[in-house]
């Protein structure tokens, strides 16, 4: 969807440059018809089995609109915040299709999650599970609750986004699990009636998958010996994209042959919770050139944007590919960097782009996951603007922020 006609880029039949100048930069842009073909393929995906529900990651890119259109394919979501769940239900998203994981969920967010009847909980500790036990007794209600248990799988995916490895934070251990058994079934206002797993992100082989899922279904199958009425498996995100264009794209095919009979096996309704491969490829980050600057041998490409608009690269050494928006000869091989004060403010390092100059746009693409979802004021720079494609239609989905704004909440 994003393609050139005569040297110039445009997004559907939007020419980007008019967009960036309309709007400045940086500018992150998405555009809803590869958000639906996304939808599309992981529905297919999951076409042979009955009982399903695709709960999107609200923290990849939690937009109003973003959230709206997922709502519009019937998406649940996959929360991690209070904020999340607030923004999910803005949205028009129904509770029943909810799930909450993460390590720390306090008793206030437990008490709203409740108050708004989620569909389950995905807990990540025996202590959480306790609480939440607690807290629904207070209200005198039963609590539904899954949980997230480490598989100590190999993502193969970056350190940093691995979460299904024994000795990180996440999910509890097999063992700890089965021999919790006897302790939780005395948990009065609790359904234990599911199993969640989530092994990383940004995976781009089927593998680990099924590795995690064989898990998932043998611990289903204990729980119910142990005596508890399992009813729904929830295997996570994690499918990657090829943000470097010599990736393979994640076989789906594959996937849907080797998972389906797993996942049938579970007897259970299964949940999956895709963020990047939803939106990410959707998205482009629009940056002016500001400066160029040649030294120590090297070309140094000096965007308006920075780690705070798009911090990929600086915490994962995250591959995003360049686009000029308008097309010129020749090619340089660069530094493409930001304006924040930090050495790390890299987008790119020794890349070879199309040649650009002082005052061009360039776009650096697949940045719609994980993009302004961790987007920061840091150096005190407002926040970007959003705008949807939108079957033709371009609209400004969040405004830019104001160097007023940047004072409203400091008192
Ligand atoms: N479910 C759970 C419980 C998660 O923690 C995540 C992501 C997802 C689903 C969605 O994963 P996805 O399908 O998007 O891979 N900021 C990093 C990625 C962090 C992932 C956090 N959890 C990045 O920019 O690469």
């Amino acid at each position: 969807m994003y393609r050139y006609i005569d040297n110039k880029l445009y997004c559907e039949d939007v020419l980007l440059k008019d967009i960036a100048e309309i709007h400045g930069t940086p500018l992150y842009l998405y555009s809803s018809a590869i958000i639906s073909k996304r939808a599309l393929e992981l529905k297919n995906a999951l076409a042979d089995i009955d009982d399903t529900l695709i709960a999107y990651s609200v923290k990849v890119n939690n937009n109003l609109n973003i959230l709206k259109l997922m709502t519009s394919f019937s998406f649940g979501a996959d929360i991690i915040s209070a904020g999340e769940l607030y923004k999910y239900l803005k949205a028009g998203g129904d509770p029943k299709k909810v799930v909450f994981a993460g390590v720390a969920k306090s008793h206030e967010e437990i008490a709203y999650a409740l108050d708004s009847g989620i569909l389950m909980f995905n807990a990540e500790s025996i202590p959480e599970i306790i609480r939440i036990n607690e807290a629904a007794a207070g209200k005198n209600i039963i609590a539904p609750v899954g949980v997230r248990i480490n598989p100590d799988v190999e993502a193969g995916t970056h350190a940093k986004i691995t979460t299904g490895k024994k000795g990180v934070k996440f999910g509890i251990s097999v063992q700890n699990l089965l021999a919790s058994a006897e302790r939780l079934k005395n948990l009065k206002n609790i359904n234990l009636m599911g199993i969640d797993v989530h092994i990383g992100s940004q995976i781009l082989s089927v593998e680990p998958f099924i590795e995690a899922y064989s898990t998932v279904a043998r611990v289903i199958s204990e729980m119910r010996k142990a005596g508890f009425d399992i009813k729904i498996a929830d295997l996570g995100g994690g499918f990657g994209i090829p943000y470097n264009k010599k990736d393979a794209p994640f076989d789906f095919n594959r996937y849907k042959v080797e998972a389906a009979p797993i996942l049938k096996s579970m007897g259970t309704k299964i949940i999956l919770e895709p963020g990047r491969f939803l939106v990410g490829e959707s998205g482009v980050l629009l940056l002016r050139v500001e400066y160029i600057k040649e030294e120590w041998g090297k070309t140094f490409v000096i965007t308006n944007g920075g780690m705070n608009d798009y911090i990929r690269y600086a915490m994962y050494d995250a591959y995003n590919d360049f686009l000029p928006l308008t097309l010129r000869d020749g090619f340089i091989t660069c530094d493409i960097v930001g304006t924040v004060c930090e050495t790390s403010d890299i987008f790119a390092a020794g890349r070879k782009i199309p040649t650009v100059k002082e005052g061009d746009f360039i776009a650096l693409v697949d940045a719609g996951a994980y993009g302004f979802s961790m987007a920061s004021r840091y150096n005190a720079r407002p926040l970007a603007a959003e705008v949807l494609v939108d079957r033709g239609k371009v609209k400004l989905i969040r405004r830019r922020e104001s160097l007023e704004y940047l004072t409203e909440t400091d008192l």
